[in-house]
């Protein structure tokens, strides 16, 4: 295996070597990373919910009553109790008939993906899509079509040539992880209906955030009864773990009996689904901490716009800052960190080659103060490395 020594020496000649930093304490506005107390811009805790008192007593309730492990997979003996009550939470949140838990996001899109598309079919993908829907239609064996983002003319193009396949489905990242621009969905659902076509949607940083009730872009766009596949995760805006599918009865059914990576692997523990319920309850009753986030991620987006900085098409809590050059974005997160703020650099395979960027995220529990530092220290160090003027 010595050859994989030289593969790394090539990635880190390259700037492109990750290596993960060390967190101490919760996830909160200011964490210690790396030993030093630092502003974090780069989580997806958006709500600030992953330290929330009321979130850690459901769950330290429910481990005294279920314990820790759920002790197997669903189909086995480990479909427990709280796994049902926070699938009907989540189908009433979503408005759908029915709702099925999946580990991760990640197992989620790998999973339904190539559960229910197979190789007579062909999928039209957003070519900016989150890797885990990558994998999942590679796994399907379907043909695979990468439509330009966002572009639904491109997307228009390929469908009109798709006659002979069996099904079609097209899939989308709804707030794309990277970019933070959001799909047009609206487009995008009179398309599958004029080509005959099914539509997945990605929620995981739409929910909580978008929609007037924290139910997602397809909230936000109103398009509900045209969306066939809703998947979201319960890690990000939410604060805790796991990832869901929103769908008919029949689907849901379907993914229990073919999903792989729903058969083969041990269930949510408990606690994690009670912390879950708890979390969806304050998104439903607290909307004045969207109101907060969407307040911070405007003044910080503007600010940095203002700056001269370029952000790309974001129009959400992710926000890039396109820098271009592997080496200088490194440089630009490493003073920043100097500085004591913490922005996670996005390189290559994450983005495409020469589009390295910083991706800033911002939470509702960060102060307007930090935030008029981070503006600061940006221009300071944008000035510095001669990347606005
Ligand atoms: C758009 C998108 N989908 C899916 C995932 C995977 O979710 P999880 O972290 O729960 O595996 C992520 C990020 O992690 C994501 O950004």
């Amino acid at each position: 295996m010595e050859h994989l020594k030289k593969e790394l020496q090539e990635i880190e000649n390259k700037g492109l070597l990750r290596k993960m930093k060390l967190l101490e304490g919760a996830q909160e506005p200011k964490v210690v990373l790396e030993g030093r107390e630092v502003l974090n811009l780069s989580s997806n805790n958006y709500l600030g919910l992953a330290n929330d008192p009321r979130i850690k007593k459901a769950a330290t309730e429910a481990i005294e009553i279920y314990g820790i492990g759920s002790g197997a997979s669903r189909l086995i003996s480990g479909n427990m109790e709280l796994h049902a009550k926070l699938e009907e939470k989540i189908a009433q949140f979503k408005n759908a008939e029915c709702a099925l838990l999946f580990n991760t996001g990640y197992m989620a899109n790998a999973g339904i993906i190539s559960s229910f598309m197979g190789k007579d079919d062909i999928i039209f993908s957003d070519k900016l899509n989150h890797a885990s829907i990558v994998d999942g239609i590679i796994l399907s064996r379907a043909e695979y079509k990468r439509y330009t983002h966002c572009d639904v003319k491109s997307l228009e193009r390929m469908l009109q040539s798709s006659k002979g396949y069996k099904n079609r489905l097209i899939v989308t990242d709804t707030v794309f992880s990277m970019d933070g621009d959001v799909a047009p969905l609206i487009e995008i659902a009179a398309l599958a209906e004029k080509y005959d076509a099914w539509v997945f949607v990605d929620e995981a940083h739409a929910t909580g955030v978008l929609g007037k009730n924290g139910k997602g872009a397809v909230e936000h766009f109103a398009v509900e009864e045209q969306i066939d596949i809703q998947m979201g995760t319960l890690s990000k805006a939410l604060g805790t773990f796991g990832a869901f599918v929103c769908g008919s009865k029949y689907f849901i059914d379907f993914l229990i009996n073919k999903s792989r990576s729903f058969i083969y692997t041990t269930s949510l523990p408990p606690a994690i689904c009670a912390a879950s319920i708890a979390s969806i309850d304050i998104v439903l009753n607290e909307p004045q901490r969207r109101k907060r986030l969407w307040k911070n991620a405007d003044f910080l987006r503007n600010g940095l716009k203002n700056l001269g900085f370029d952000t790309m098409n974001s129009k959400t809590t992710i926000i890039p800052v396109l820098i271009k050059d592997v080496h200088k974005t490194l440089e630009f997160s490493k003073e920043l960190f100097n500085e004591n703020i913490y922005v996670q650099s996005i390189r290559h395979p994450t983005v495409p080659e020469h589009e390295a960027r910083l991706r800033v995220t911002v939470t509702s529990e960060h102060s307007i103060n930090d935030l008029t530092y981070a503006l600061d220290t940006f221009e300071a160090i944008g000035k510095k490395l001669g990347i606005v003027q």
